[in-house]
């Protein structure tokens, strides 16, 4: 969390940039604020340009809301707040009863038919959008969870066909596995609504805990060995927001998510914003940690990638 407060408008933004760019240096391309810290924020900003009296701060402790960590961060980036976070109550998370009898191909298509009706997410989170639903094999060991459908996906209703799925492709590929083996799917089902013309939002910890039921249905079905978190995310969708929480020491780590093993990598989106051999290194150890733990045969060549 960062608390722009107490300092002077200055010191505030020098601090939160500085910050800014350490969890974007962690692999983070999105950020949890308070409203009370947005405010101070904008103050500060403000107060910079000389618009705006010093003794003015602060506003109420509201609902917290979640805004974009842009790639390129610059001072005069104005925070955001999206509005499905703030306005009324957010709708309860729904109650399914997955058939507990049956194929899985029966079970998942019961469910897809649930998600892509789910009445809340096409008339109140989504309207006037379209559900993208989880796919691959039902018979996989291995569920790539990511955190929303882009623009593409949301096109083609399929998770990962835009750049992020092509990388994430490759990434399968490297492992010696295809995309038509795996699992893949979101903790959200829809692609969040923003105001801007293009790129995507972060879904809010909202969204992602109204969706949380729908994931822990497919996984019931799927029955996966592993779980690969892509992200932060992702992550905190799956665990519950914590802010103390770095990516940079989840990942490389075994994680429990509903008594399935989880690895918690960085996001593919994140590695094509930081192409570094580094980040992929990274992303390269926690799949050779999951290729290990699935028993997959690994060769001196896959050991080697990105040394
Ligand atoms: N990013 C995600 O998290 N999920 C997708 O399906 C596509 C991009
Ligand atoms: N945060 C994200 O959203 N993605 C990453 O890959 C890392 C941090």
């Amino acid at each position: 969390m960062i608390e722009a407060s107490q300092l002077d408008p200055f010191e505030a933004t020098r601090a939160v940039l500085e910050e800014l760019k350490r969890r974007r240096s962690e692999g983070e391309t999105s950020l949890y604020l308070e409203d009370s810290t947005l405010l101070s924020l904008q103050r500060a900003l403000l107060a910079q340009g000389g618009a705006l009296e010093q003794e003015q701060v602060i506003g109420n402790e509201s609902d917290s809301d979640q805004t974009d960590f842009p790639p390129e961060l610059s001072s005069s980036t104005p925070p955001r707040t999206e509005p499905s976070a703030s306005v009324g109550r957010f709708p309860d998370p729904p109650c399914l009863q997955l058939p507990k009898d049956g194929s899985k191909a029966k079970r998942w298509e019961w469910l897809r038919e649930r998600v892509l009706s789910c009445q809340v997410c096409n008339e109140q989170l989504n309207p006037g959008g379209k559900i993208v639903f989880g796919t691959g094999s039902l018979d996989a060991d291995l569920f790539f969870c990511g955190e929303a459908p882009g623009a593409e996906e949301e096109a083609k209703g399929t998770p990962f066909v835009g750049p992020a799925g092509e990388l994430l492709d490759r990434i399968i590929s490297a492992m010696g596995l295809t995309r038509e083996a795996v699992y893949t799917g979101n903790v959200v089902n829809f692609r969040p609504r923003h105001e801007r013309a293009f790129g995507n939002r972060p879904p809010t910890p909202e969204e992602m805990n109204f969706c949380l039921p729908y994931l822990r249905a497919q996984l019931e079905v799927v029955q996966p060995k592993v779980i690969v978190a892509l992200g932060k995310t992702a992550t905190d969708g799956l665990l519950g927001h914590d802010p103390n929480r770095r990516l940079g020491q989840m990942r490389g780590n075994w994680h429990d998510y509903s008594d399935i093993p989880m690895m918690v990598t960085y996001h593919p989106s994140y590695l094509l914003h930081n192409p570094s051999k580094s980040s992929k290194r990274k992303v390269w150890e926690d799949m050779l940690m999951v290729m290990e733990r699935l028993e997959l045969p690994i060769s001196e060549k896959q050991r080697g990638f990105f040394q």
